[in-house]
């Protein structure tokens, strides 16, 4: 039985929503997924077995929703700092499309419920073509915690928020980190490159840390979007992920249609939608290809769609600005982008008038097909 209100405001702790508590402890939930995993020149995770990677020369990531969005983007940092071949599967598509399973593959399921029935059944599947399996995943005595042969747990507490926030940026710390002990196991980086990473990631809590200037000023600007013929999530790299993950939490809680897009694929058709209804969210670090971001951005601005840019470099041609702290490294810029985007899904959604925690036709956990 549901609560009553006065029990359920008091859970809130003074937040207007569970989304926006979710949010802003998200620094001190970021700050329980890395204890005890962070030494000086290693990580660490005492949860796993040594052997796991044994034989092991690929990673295969699968996932659905926000996860699937997280597994595509640590798929990025497999490659670049893991050097490990990787691939990224849509637990829905994978199922069903007869694929090439092989031994040497580490097939990692991702998911906050670790009840998902789409991921689970693929978990299954892995297992009984042999591969060695591992879930990322948020509930401890969970059907893939309990399937898999291995399990990081990403330590967010419950997320009660229907669209998920501090599950999502706890996800991609376990997976940056687990890029790393990849690396680390395989002797396939640096001391040096090792030690700057351990760094950075002790970095994430404060990053993520919400500001009350900047979430005034996104709820400032929200009052801008509420009412367009739809949106487009920009971004390159493993900012492209991120923009899907952007458009996903505004179609889920505004049910304004909104599209993550590789900002280098919008020449090839989709710039056809530019108009000033057309708002285009633009993610333009300035530490991962900003100049070829910012030449694509400038081809949108130039056709009239009116711009959103969220970046450390101020843009002039955008129509709205929101300025994220110069971090010398684009993982950093990467955790408070995240979290300009999901204040801003909040923000628009509020200001519509929808019930952020509970979006219309959704559910916490998919556990069926
Ligand atoms: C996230 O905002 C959504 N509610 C949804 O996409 C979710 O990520 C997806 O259903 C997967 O859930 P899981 O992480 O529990 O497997």
């Amino acid at each position: 039985a549901s609560l009553p209100e006065s029990k359920l405001s008091a859970q809130k702790e003074g937040f207007r929503f569970f989304m926006e508590k979710e949010i802003y402890e998200q620094s001190e939930v970021l700050s329980d997924t890395l204890i005890g995993r962070l030494a000086e020149d290693a990580i660490l995770f005492d949860e796993l077995n040594p052997s796991l990677l044994e034989g092991i020369n690929e990673i295969k990531l699968c996932a659905c929703g926000t996860s699937y969005h997280a597994a595509l983007a640590s798929s990025y940092l497999f490659e670049r700092l893991g050097k490990i071949r990787t691939s990224v599967e849509i637990a829905s598509e994978l199922r069903y499309k007869e694929p090439l399973l092989c031994t040497d593959t580490l097939f990692v399921v991702i998911s906050q419920s670790g009840e998902t029935a789409d991921t689970l059944e693929t978990l299954k599947m892995a297992k009984a073509a042999g591969l060695k399996t591992l879930v990322v995943c948020n509930v401890d005595n969970s059907s893939m915690v309990r399937e898999a042969d291995a399990a990081i747990l990403t330590r967010a507490g419950i997320e009660k928020g229907v669209a998920s926030t501090k599950a999502f940026a706890t996800q991609m710390a376990v997976l940056w980190m687990f890029s790393l002990y990849v690396a680390q196991t395989k002797d396939t980086i640096d001391a040096e490159t090792l030690r700057k990473q351990i760094g950075l990631l002790r970095e994430v809590p404060a990053v993520v840390r919400v500001h009350d200037d900047l979430h005034e000023r996104i709820r400032r600007l929200s009052k801008r979007y509420l009412h367009g013929h739809g949106f487009f999530f920009i971004g390159r790299d493993i900012f492209f992920p991120l923009a899907l993950e952007g458009a996903l939490k505004l179609k889920e809680i505004s049910y304004l249609h909104a599209e993550g897009y590789p900002s280098g694929e919008m020449k090839h058709g989709p710039i056809a939608l530019a108009d000033p209804e057309l708002f285009t969210i633009a993610l333009m670090p300035k530490n991962l290809l900003y100049d070829k971001t910012k030449s694509n951005v400038e081809e949108l601005s130039a056709r009239d769609a009116t711009i959103c840019a969220i970046s450390d470099v101020p843009f002039e041609k955008a129509d709205d600005f929101i300025p994220i702290a110069a971090h010398d490294h684009y993982m950093l810029e990467f955790f408070e982008t995240m979290v300009v985007l999901q204040l801003l899904s909040m923000e628009i959604a509020i200001r519509l008038g929808n019930d952020v925690d509970m979006p219309r036709n959704l559910a916490k956990s998919v556990t069926v097909e």
